[in-house]
């Protein structure tokens, strides 16, 4: 499968909103529909519709970019539902300005019905579905048959399921997800960026034969008051030496 580093944004700001739709002419709103038109590439023939977004260390930006990105899609007019799988920190009710009730766990048990779990905000273009009331079986939950099911419809009735998950090194839950999607988006925050680290939470996924299909760097560092943003348009393996690319990349 080929994969892609599919861009860089810029510095670290406060995003509890959309800015995308905010700040449309920002370089990190240009940065965002740029990955998206990347996105698009490497999906060109449509497989892909379930995509999952995870990083190695918790605080990369995930969140932040797949909302951003779930508004730019909604707003071409395709259909799309964010669904927050981040069940021991979610955060897509935030976002949305939405009560994290009727969610995921609360579906899952009974409580709601789907009409109920599926929520649209019309200003941002978007479907989404809250985490719900707090689990402590989490990976239970992710293995239950109901939610593939739920993954199921979801994938009839959506052009783009965008996936918020946890990052891998803490915790499996990114790779119980995996198993219920169709792709794996790898979100790194230049920052912060640990090569070693990168490079565990990237062996991990493929030892679990998780199909990451790109890496998403953010919040890349500012020089001085500018804030830049750049894509990369080359691709690189997932092998033996895919990793010492991606050190390269990272050095940069
Ligand atoms: N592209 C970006 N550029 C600058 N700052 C960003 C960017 N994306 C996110 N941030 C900021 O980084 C912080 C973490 O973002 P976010 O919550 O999206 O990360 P996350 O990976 O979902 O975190 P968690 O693992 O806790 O769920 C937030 O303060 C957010 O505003
Ligand atoms: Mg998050």
């Amino acid at each position: 499968m080929r994969r892609k580093k599919l861009f860089q944004s810029e510095r670290t700001m406060e995003y509890d909103y959309i800015v995308s739709k905010e700040q449309p002419l920002s370089f990190v709103a240009e940065a965002f529909q740029k990955t998206l038109v990347n996105i698009e590439y490497v999906n060109v023939d449509g497989n892909l519709k379930v995509l999952q977004f995870t990083s190695s260390l918790a605080g990369a930006g995930k969140t932040t970019f797949v909302s951003n990105l779930a508004y730019l899609i909604g707003k071409k007019g395709k259909k799309v539902v964010i669904v927050d799988l981040d069940l021991r920190k979610p955060k897509i009710n935030r976002i949305f300005k939405a009560p994290n009730e009727n969610g995921l766990t609360d579906y899952l048990a009974g409580r709601v019905k789907y009409e109920e779990l599926v929520q649209f905000s019309e200003s941002l273009h978007t479907h989404f579905i809250v985490a719900g009331e707090r689990t402590t079986a989490v990976v239970n939950v992710l293995e239950t048959q109901k939610l593939k099911d739920l993954i199921a419809r979801l994938r009839q009735e959506f052009d783009y399921v965008l996936v918020d998950a946890p990052p891998v090194i803490a915790v499996s839950d990114a790779l119980y997800i995996a198993r219920i999607t169709d792709a794996v988006i790898f979100v790194v925050a230049q920052n912060e960026a640990k090569r070693s680290i990168i490079n565990d939470a990237l062996k991990t996924l493929k030892q679990n034969d998780v199909n990451v299909i790109g890496t998403v760097f953010t919040q890349v560092d500012s020089r001085g008051n500018e804030m830049y943003a750049y894509t990369y348009g080359y691709e690189y393996g997932y092998n033996s030496t895919g990793d010492d690319k991606l050190d390269q990349s990272i050095k940069k």
